[in-house]
C-alpha cells in the first residue's frame, strides 16, 4: 500500500523486500518449511473479534506465504492446520475449522492450479467430515500431476499417533514377515510415516510466541533449524517469512557432525 504521507519509505519498503527475495534464491532456501500457525484467537482478542474471525484472517496468510514460498523455490510448506487435540475446542469453533479448507480450496483452488503447486494432506482424513474429506480430495486430485510447490496441510494431524501407528505396521509386517527386524533403520521406519514421501522439514516456524512442538512432526523435526517469533499468525507477513528464511541460511548445520 503506497504510504501517501512517506512515499519514499513505502517504495524503499517494497523495493529492500524484492531485493532480500533474489538474495534469498540465490542462496539455496530451505526445500522443506513447517509451520505451526500459532496466535490466531489473540489476534482476535485483542480487536474484540470471535475467535474464529482470527482464523479466517490466518487462512488468508496462508495463501500470501504459499505464493511467497512457490516464488521463493521452496519445494514443500507444511502448515499445521488442525491438530489431533483441536477437537477439544468449542464445537462452533471446530465447525468453523472444518469449513476454513472448503473455503480456502473453493476460493484460491483455481490460482493453486495455475501457480503449479501441489495440495496434500497428512492426518486422519477418515475422521473429518466428508464435506471438508471432499474440498480435501478434489484439491488432491485436481493438482496431483503437478509440479512445483507442495503444499502439505496436516489436518487432524497427530505425532504421537502418527508414530504409534507406524509402529504397529511395522510389527504387523515383521509378522507377517514382509519385514525383518533386522532391515528396520530409520529409512524404513519414516517410509512409515505420513511423511513417507516427503524430506523432512529444514525449518520449523512458529508464531505467536509459544516456545513448543505441540505434537507437530516429532520424528520429521529432529535435524531441522527452529524459527520463533512473537508475531501473530494473521499479522505475519511476507517479510517475516523471508526473514525466518535469512536467519536459516546465515545458521550452520552439522547434523551432529563438527
Ligand atoms: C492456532 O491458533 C491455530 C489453529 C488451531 C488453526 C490454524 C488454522 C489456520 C491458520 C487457518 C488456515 C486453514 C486453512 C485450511 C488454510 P490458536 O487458535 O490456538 O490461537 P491462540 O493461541 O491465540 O488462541
Amino acid at each position: 500500500m503506497l504510504n501517501k504521507l512517506n512515499p519514499w519509505k513505502t517504495q524503499n519498503k517494497a523495493s529492500s523486500l524484492n531485493e532480500r527475495i533474489l538474495q534469498v534464491k540465490s542462496q539455496e532456501p530451505p526445500s522443506h518449511i513447517a509451520i505451526i500457525m500459532d496466535g490466531n484467537g489473540r489476534w482476535a482478542q485483542k480487536r474484540s473479534l470471535p475467535r474464529i474471525a482470527g482464523h479466517h484472517e490466518g487462512m488468508k496468510v496462508v495463501r500470501k506465504i504459499t505464493k511467497l514460498a512457490s516464488q521463493l523455490g521452496v519445494k514443500t510448506l507444511t502448515v499445521y492446520a488442525f491438530s489431533t487435540e483441536n477437537w477439544k475446542r468449542p464445537k462452533r469453533e471446530v465447525d468453523f475449522l472444518m469449513k476454513l479448507p472448503e473455503e480456502f480450496l473453493g476460493t484460491y483452488l483455481p490460482e493453486l492450479v495455475e501457480e503449479n503447486v501441489k495440495v496434500t494432506m497428512m492426518g486422519y482424513k477418515d475422521k473429518l467430515p466428508p464435506h471438508t474429506q471432499r474440498a480435501v480430495e478434489k484439491a488432491m486430485k485436481d493438482t496431483k500431476d503437478n509440479t512445483g510447490l507442495t503444499l502439505n496441510f496436516a489436518l487432524n494431524y497427530g505425532s504421537r499417533a502418527e508414530i504409534l501407528d507406524a509402529v504397529k505396521d511395522v510389527l504387523n509386517d515383521c509378522n507377517k514377515g514382509t519385514l525383518e527386524v533386522g532391515e528396520l533403520d530409520e529409512e524404513t521406519f519414516s517410509s512409515y510415516l505420513m511423511t513417507s514421501s516427503l524430506p523432512d522439514p529444514d525449518l520449523l516456524i512458529r508464531t505467536s510466541g509459544e516456545i513448543r512442538l505441540s505434537n507437530f512432526m516429532l520424528w520429521q523435526l529432529a535435524y531441522s533449524e527452529f524459527w520463533f517469533t512473537d508475531v501473530l499468525w494473521p499479522d505475519f507477513s511476507e517479510e517475516h517469512f523471508v526473514e525466518a528464511i535469512e536467519v536459516f541460511q546465515s545458521r550452520q548445520r552439522r547434523f551432529g557432525g563438527v
